[in-house]
């Protein structure tokens, strides 16, 4: 494979929101400042990093990487609150945080901050799940990529969409109000026929 050094910068200091990449001396050839990773690598990373494991010939399991997807199922006919408590940060690690990152705070240039999001603080959780559910370009014009349909294409049931929402609502200080699950599916099945966000 060969190297793709144009999707690299040097620099001699880093600013703030630079990602620096540890090259090892001997691949080094000679650069001596902070290699940066530029916009479009970091999106291609993000890219490929959204592909799912595909099942393997000859029945062999597939590899589970990062944290195994796991839905608790309720006994019909019961009430209990087992689907509010999936794990909302193990499913944001898996579905969102290689472009939103750990810290919510995005990626300059790239990816927005979902951390004082005005989306995500809005009372009304409307916007928040069509954008989960179908994608959303609304911020083209300052720089920002594409955001694919990650809901839809990673087959996210309500309950973890719920878990997602409601961790996005209450980490890195945001403190929005919580959703029910069963405000969530109603709204649910109204953006699943209606608009992409704007
Ligand atoms: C492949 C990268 C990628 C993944 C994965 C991703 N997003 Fe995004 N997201 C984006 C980009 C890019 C935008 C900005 C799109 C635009 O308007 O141009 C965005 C925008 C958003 C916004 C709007 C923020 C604002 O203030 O405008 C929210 C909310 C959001 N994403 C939530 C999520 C959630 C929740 C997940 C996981 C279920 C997720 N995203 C997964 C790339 C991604």
């Amino acid at each position: 494979m060969p190297a793709y050094s144009w999707l690299f910068e040097v620099k001699e200091y880093a600013y703030p929101g630079d990602v620096i990449i540890n090259v090892p001396d001997q691949y080094r050839q000679g650069i001596t400042g902070k290699i940066i990773a530029s916009k479009e690598a970091l999106e291609l990373v993000a890219y490929l990093k959204s592909f799912k494991q595909i099942k393997l010939p000859d029945g062999k399991p597939t590899p589970i990487f990062l944290y195994g997807k796991e839905i608790k199922t309720e006994p019909t006919g019961t009430t209990s609150k087992l689907n509010t408590e999936l794990d909302g940060a193990a499913l944001y690690a898996v579905n969102c945080q290689s472009c939103h990152q750990e810290n919510g705070e995005g990626l300059k240039g790239a990816f927005p901050p979902l951390k004082g999001s005005p989306v995500v603080l809005d009372k009304n959780p409307k916007v928040q799940l069509t954008i989960i559910m179908k994608g959303y370009n609304g911020r083209a014009s300052e720089g920002y990529g594409i955001m694919p349909a990650v809901g839809t294409n990673n087959n996210l049931k309500p309950e973890e969409i719920l878990a997602i929402i409601n961790h996005e609502r209450s980490s890195w200080g945001n403190n929005s109000r919580k959703i029910t699950l069963l405000e969530l599916k109603e709204l649910y099945n109204q953006v699943k026929t209606g608009p992409i966000a704007k």
